[in-house]
């Protein structure tokens, strides 16, 4: 029997992947959405490599059984360490034309049209950090550049807390700013490398200055999905196209809601899944 077409999926281990899911949606608005938010099971910028991995399968099981035959890792943590194994190890198992991409690929491919001096810096959780996925994507399209990344484990809370505006996130802000540029004030490019952190983009871009960029994923992402798409007709004809959008949470439907309006900027209403 041929594949059904089906949404498109969209991952996150919280609400963070709700920006990449807004910018999407901004460049594909014909194309039907489901966005799923592991939210029970957040942070995950803090757990080992074999967690991440294994939330994040199960999630991108769920968003196939739910028809979804290609899913976005809107999430760096998950794409930084599950998204290999997914691709290399689970997906050649299935024998079809599902599809699971990240987040990191589409931003690495770009920061070369971003700095000047050739120092990049990348913002991320200390999960991104230590699997140096940045790092090492960078290289393969930016030999040249150096990058310095810095580990942020204060600012996923913060976030999650809408605690954005409060004096802690101006002293966890500047205090991670200030350990990345002690190591290179020559550094003219910020990586958002966190779905969370274009929450925090007034603050980061007051204490970084002015003469430094911020790239935020967003809009990246969603055009790199568009070209993919524009590239892998036989994917593209797998998705469907009735502008319709669903929202799950593994956590309590009216807390996520709640709180999902801060990163979407519009009200929503979500459905739990349990599994
Ligand atoms: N969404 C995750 C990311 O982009 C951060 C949140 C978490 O720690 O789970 O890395």
């Amino acid at each position: 029997m041929p594949q059904a077409s089906g949404p498109i999926g969209v991952f996150d281990s919280g609400y963070g992947g709700l920006t990449v899911f807004k910018e999407i949606v901004k460049e594909l608005p014909d194309y039907d959405f489901i966005y799923l938010g592991d939210n029970a099971r957040v942070p995950y910028g803090t757990r080992s490599f074999e967690t991440v991995y294994k939330y994040t399968w199960e999630c991108v099981q769920q968003l196939f059984d739910l028809g979804c035959n290609l899913v976005i890792l809107a999430c760096n943590t998950a794409s930084a360490k599950a998204l290999r194994s997914i691709q290399q190890n689970d997906l050649p198992q299935l024998n079809d034309l599902r599809k699971v991409l990240g987040v990191i690929r589409p931003t690495a491919e770009v920061v070369g049209s971003y700095t000047k001096s050739g120092n990049v810096g990348i913002l991320a959780t200390p999960g991104t950090v230590a699997s140096r996925s940045y790092v090492i994507e960078i290289a393969k399209f930016f030999p040249e550049i150096s990058v310095f990344q810095e580990a942020c484990p204060m600012w996923v809370p913060l976030v999650e807390n809408n605690e954005i505006n409060n004096p802690a996130a101006d002293y966890f802000v500047k205090k991670n700013l200030d350990n990345l540029f002690a190591v290179n004030p020559e550094i003219d490019t910020l990586v958002l490398a966190c779905t969370h952190y274009p929450l925090l983009i007034n603050k980061i871009r007051e204490f970084a200055g002015p003469n430094v960029q911020i790239i935020s994923q967003g809009e990246l992402v969603a055009k790199s999905l568009n070209e993919y798409l524009k590239r892998h007709a036989e994917v593209e004809a797998l998705c469907s196209k009735n502008q319709h959008q669903t929202f799950y949470t593994t956590e309590c439907c009216s807390d996520f809601d709640k709180k999902a309006t801060l990163f979407l900027g519009r009200e929503l209403q979500s459905k739990q899944l349990i599994f």
